[in-house]
Formats: structure tokens, sequence, C-alpha cells
């Protein structure tokens, strides 16, 4: 890993305070990734990916309060920075491709348009130039016959053509960072490649840091360097790839490798392991959040762990792990 990551996360904690109680959603979350690589997030629904990548974007829920954490991109602290430093920076130097394609994109002005816009504002692109790199750029991301695509508006694309759209945005500025979460969800298998192959040579031609957030454990073993495993809001491991599937430490990764038999598995349908993530609203919450699913349970699973470095070879929040 080289020396200074484009992106550095340090025990990161997020809750939400809601009327049932507050939602522990992270605890002490780190991880980092350097300049060019891949580095992918995986976990069950509900194990914190997306807050993560919120809360580094400064978009969290009003609900949402960061308690503790710094998120280095280069020498800015995203978390200590001003409103205006955030905003000088995200869409140019950190940007991300959503969940929801749809919701992100704006319902009412051209998709030719909002991406021209991006391209002025976080690209130095003139303004007479835009719309044409628009249509670039929605060639890029694979849509056919761009320059109508360009006209239309969001409602009358499909979900998956959304998603280019979004990915054209992001990728617009050439940014340092690219958070992107769950990209190719709703996408047939071929664009999925299509799509997962874009990115990943902008990423190489231009250097970007690439966090890639999904359920699916086996596409984070072909897409990324490195697999941060997320539990309940935890990293419970981080190992470059081929290290954690040859050796996985963590129980709970060594049940997730486990349980993924192919390509098509996906770790929404992974019923084979046994329970379910705790309620992050219980106050009761072990330091240890997978022990109650954990065969290698010991008694001094209870006791509280050290955070997990964010800079590490391979790290595993375990007191009893796979050797
Ligand atoms: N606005 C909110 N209010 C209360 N709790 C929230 C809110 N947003 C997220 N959470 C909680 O934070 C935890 C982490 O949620 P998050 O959306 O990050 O999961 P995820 O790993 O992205 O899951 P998925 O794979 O389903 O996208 C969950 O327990 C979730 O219920
Ligand atoms: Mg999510």
């Amino acid at each position: 890993m080289t020396a200074v990551p484009a992106l550095l996360v340090e025990n990161l904690s997020v809750e939400f305070r809601t009327r049932s109680g507050t939602v522990q959603a992270l605890e002490r979350v780190s991880f980092a990734v350097p300049k060019g690589e891949t580095l992918a997030i995986v976990g069950e629904s509900g194990s914190g990916k997306s807050v993560t990548a919120y809360a580094v974007m400064g978009i969290l829920d009003p609900a949402g309060k960061i308690t503790a954490g710094r998120a280095m991109l280069g020498g800015l602290d995203l978390l200590a920075a001003t409103a205006d430093q955030v905003a000088a920076v995200r869409g140019r130097e950190i940007a991300m491709i959503f969940q929801n394609p749809r919701t992100a994109l704006n319902p009412i002005r051209t998709v030719g348009s909002q991406i021209a816009d991006v391209l002025i504002r976080h690209a130095n692109v003139p303004r007479r130039e835009a719309p044409g790199r628009a249509v670039d750029l929605l060639r890029d991301v694979g849509i056919t016959d761009p320059a109508r695509r360009a006209k239309a508006y969001p409602f009358e694309m499909s979900g998956g053509m959304c998603q280019r759209v979004m990915i054209a945005i992001a990728l617009a500025a050439k940014p340092s960072v690219l958070i992107a979460d769950e990209p190719t969800t709703g996408l047939d298998v071929t664009t999925q490649a299509v799509i997962m192959d874009l990115i990943g040579d902008l990423a190489r031609d231009i250097g970007m840091a690439t966090i890639f957030i999904t359920h699916d454990l086996a596409l984070a073993a072909q897409r990324a360097d490195r697999i941060v495993v997320m539990h309940a809001g935890h990293v419970i491991e981080n190992a470059p790839t081929a290290e954690l599937f040859a050796r996985p430490r963590h129980p709970y990764t060594a049940e997730l490798i486990a349980a993924t038999p192919d390509a098509a598995a996906s770790l929404a349908e992974l019923a084979s392991i046994p329970g379910s993530l705790p309620d992050l609203r219980r106050i009761d919450l072990p330091p240890c959040r997978y022990a109650e699913r954990c065969p290698r349970r010991r008694v001094d699973c209870d006791a509280e762990l050290p955070p997990a470095p964010a800079i590490p070879e391979h790290v595993v929040a375990c007191r009893n792990p796979l050797s």
C-alpha cells in the first residue's frame, strides 16, 4: 500500500436518534484506499455500507450523527471541514454513484444538461463544449444513440440507463476517489460487466481510488484489490482479496465465503448463515456484534476489542480467529 492513501477513514462512528431508540449504525469503522486501487466493502443488508459512504460524502440523513472519526481526502478531513470546503471537493475530487440512481437524478432536467452542468462546474469544460462532451460521456457508459438520449428526462429511461447516467455524472470530473454503492444493481449480468470494466478502466487511466460497495462477494472478488467485510456496523476483517479468500480469519468471513458457491450468489440471499444482525438499537450490544451468531464464541469474546487499524496488511476483529 502506498504511503498516502487517496482516502483514509479512521474510527468513524455514526448513530441515528430515532423514536424507538438510538441506532448504533457504525462503530469505529476504519479503512484506507490508495490511488488507483479498488477497495470493496461487503456485508449483509443493514451492516452499514451506505451509512459509511453517506458519512464520508457529508450527506447523512439529518437523524444521523457522526460521533467520532475522521475521513482524510488528501490533507482535508471531510468530517471536520466546513460546508464550503466539502462543496468544493464533492463532485470534483470525490464522487459517488448511488444505490437508487433514479432518485439521485433531477427529475425535471434532461440527463444531457445534468451531465453538462457537472462538466462546467467541476471539470472546467467551457459552456459551449459541455453538451457535446456530455454526449461523449453517455457514449462512454454504453448508451446507444447518445445524442438523442441526452435530450431525455430520467423518467423516460430505464433504471439501468439511469444508473449509467449517474456513472457518467460521477466520472465527468475525473475524481480522485469514487464511491460506488451497488452501482450495478438492477443491471443484467452482461451490462454489469461492461459498467464495472468501464469504472475499472477509468480508475486505471486517472489513478482513481474506487470504493465499491456490494452484497456480492463473488463480484468483489473479481473487481477489488482489497476487501473490507462489515457486520452490524463493524469492520470485522480487512485484507487483500486473494488473501481473504485463501485465509479468511474471522468466522463470519469464513461463513460468507463458504456460502458463496458461485458468481450468482449474493449476500442478500445467504440464508445459510445462522442468525441475523443484532438490533442496533439495543443498549446491551456486545463488543463483538457477531458473538451471538458465532460458532467459535468463547468467554473472552465479551471483552472489548481494540479498534481495527485503517492500514493493516490483514486485520481481523476477533478474539478467536481462524489461523
Ligand atoms: N435514517 C436512518 N434512521 C435510522 N436508522 C438508519 C437510517 N439510515 C440507516 N439506518 C440504520 O443504519 C444501519 C446501516 O444501514 P445501511 O443503509 O448503511 O446498510 P447497508 O449495509 O447499506 O445495507 P443495504 O445492503 O441494504 O444497502 C441499519 O441498521 C439501518 O437501519
Ligand atoms: Mg446500502
